[in-house]
């Protein structure tokens, strides 16, 4: 097992210096049939989060400086106004708030970029802005957008005196709060609805757990590939990933940190594998051209295993595939060693827990030696989980595991299974509407005008949320849409026991 780890690593060495040979190159898309013209480079591939939107006729604005209690400064930006709609148009709640704000919050080496990264009606920022919602992106620290803190320097100048010293625990801890804080100062709504993808979701569970307080400011929590538990991941990544810890001693010594975390956190990595885009989708697609190659999940580039490993899309039926440039322009993005390590440390252990600092460092930060466990059972956001079988991250086991809790503690609004969907379809998949968008507008809807409380649509609104949070199930049923399957009785006969062993694992239910 231990070999694996090097041999992957030689292996996905070998595959960066084959492409950084043919790198280099522009994307050229396809000649225009008529005018024989090359087609220019797609002007998305420069463009950040802010432009983005922008580009495509949303007014925005960049809120540059969301300082958390320990000192970063997080840069979030805010879609106020869509092109499908004039301001005197009524919002979701009509005769309530007019604009509901929702929190939009990414996964790990992602930034905000991931909720606009499509086309108008294929982004989720972009949908809930259209209709009418506050929407507002997230950036954790230490990606592009966040790399600014009050002290401390976050640059490869050698001085970045702790800078990196943080994983999602602390995302938890001080960023969440920090956003969610802000945008109810901001807008002056009492509560916001939570929207997250993969460790986002993560950053949710923990934070909520953790602070009841601000837990009671989020109506709804929409999980999109959730990430509690994964020690049940099939991801190649995820697996390598945790046999690092027994390179720990190597990857926590500070030179090693500083460089990794310059590597990884100024962007030098991902900045190396955006120069290689040209020459992956020379080499394996013959052009970064989908008409060329008509969506076939079985070509080259993800047979090499290195675009499903790195993008956790093994397949990418659901993917505009001219449009991997502009992908690859926002992924990776930077984040720091810790962090990796702590997420190996959460496949070793498949435990929903705090960084594991070793039994002498544990026991000065927690009081204990061994890192405390986040106390789902204290959760108390109404939460949605969707998540999709082809996930080899947010693992279907461990997401029903996550169910099952929620579930006995009444918080579960509803689950949906999507068959067709792997990790990074959340975010990146062109067809999200087909399968998921009306899904959660509907939840969000639920909750966004309960919360305002006024009349109308919003008294609905309320008594749907209530009998939802009695009767899991009628949400099971409510869903209308192509390929939608949920969890049904099997969930509940089959998995009982294994429920039970959980809860009484955790020992604090009645
Ligand atoms: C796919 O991506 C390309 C390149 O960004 C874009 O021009 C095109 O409109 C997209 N296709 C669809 C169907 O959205």
């Amino acid at each position: 097992m231990v070999s694996r780890a090097p041999a992957a690593a030689t292996a996905a060495l070998c595959a960066l210096l084959l492409v950084s040979a043919i790198a280099g190159q522009e994307v050229t898309l396809d000649d225009d049939a008529r005018t024989g013209q090359k087609k220019t480079r797609d002007e998305d591939v420069s463009r950040d989060a802010f432009e983005l939107a922008a580009s495509k006729g949303y007014e925005v604005e960049e809120h540059p400086r969301v300082t958390t209690r320990d000192g970063y400064i997080l840069k979030m930006i805010r879609i106020v106004g869509s092109p499908k709609r004039n301001s005197a148009e009524q919002g979701p709640c009509p005769g309530t708030w007019e604009n509901p704000p929702v929190l939009l919050q990414h996964g790990l080496i992602d930034s905000a970029a991931t909720w606009v990264m499509n086309m108008p009606k294929q982004s989720l920022g972009f949908v809930l802005a259209d209709q009418g919602y506050d929407v507002w992106l997230g950036n954790n620290r230490g990606n592009s957008y966040s790399m600014e803190h009050e002290r401390l320097q976050g640059n490869s100048n050698g001085r970045d005196e702790g800078f990196w010293d943080f994983s999602w625990d602390e995302m938890a801890e001080y960023d969440l709060p920090a956003e969610i804080d802000y945008v109810l100062k901001t807008t002056g709504a009492q509560t916001l609805s939570y929207i997250s993808h993969s460790q986002g979701t993560a950053q949710g569970f923990a934070a909520f757990s953790e602070n009841p307080e601000l837990a009671r400011k989020v109506g709804v929590h929409v999980a999109l590939a959730p990430v509690a538990f994964v020690g049940s991941t099939d991801s190649a990544l995820f697996q390598v990933a945790s046999y690092l810890p027994f390179l720990k001693e190597v990857a926590t010594l500070p030179a090693v940190q500083s460089l990794g975390n310059t590597l990884l956190g100024t962007g030098v990595g991902a900045n190396i594998v955006k120069s290689l885009v040209p020459g992956i989708c020379n080499v394996f697609l013959g052009g970064c051209d989908s008409e060329k190659n008509p969506r076939d999940p079985h070509n080259e580039l993800f047979d090499s295993g290195l675009m499903g490993n790195l993008f956790s899309l093994p397949d990418m039926t659901h993917l505009n595939q001219t449009r991997i440039p502009v992908y690859l322009s926002h992924l990776p993005e930077g984040t720091s060693v810790r962090n990796l390590l702590h997420w190996a440390q959460s496949v070793r252990t498949n435990k929903f827990q705090k960084y594991d600092f070793g039994p002498a460092e544990n026991q000065q930060r927690y009081g204990q030696e061994d890192p405390p466990e986040y106390d789902l059972l204290a959760y108390s956001v109404p939460t949605l989980l969707i998540y999709g079988s082809k996930d080899p991250i947010a693992n279907r086991k461990d997401v029903r595991r996550l169910a099952r809790v929620f579930q006995q503690t009444g918080v579960l609004l509803g689950t949906m299974e999507i068959p067709t969907y792997d990790h990074n379809d959340f975010t990146l998949a062109a067809d999200g509407f087909e399968f998921f968008f009306e899904y959660v507008l509907d939840r969000v809807e639920g909750a966004a005008c309960a919360a305002e409380g006024g009349e109308g649509a919003g008294e609905e609104g309320a008594g749907e949320e209530e009998a939802d949070a009695q009767d899991w199930r009628g949400v099971l049923q409510t869903g209308a849409g192509s390929f939608w399957t949920f969890l049904s009785e099997e969930l509940s006969s089959v998995e009982e026991q294994e429920l039970q062993d959980l809860v009484l694992e955790e020992g604090s239910l009645p």
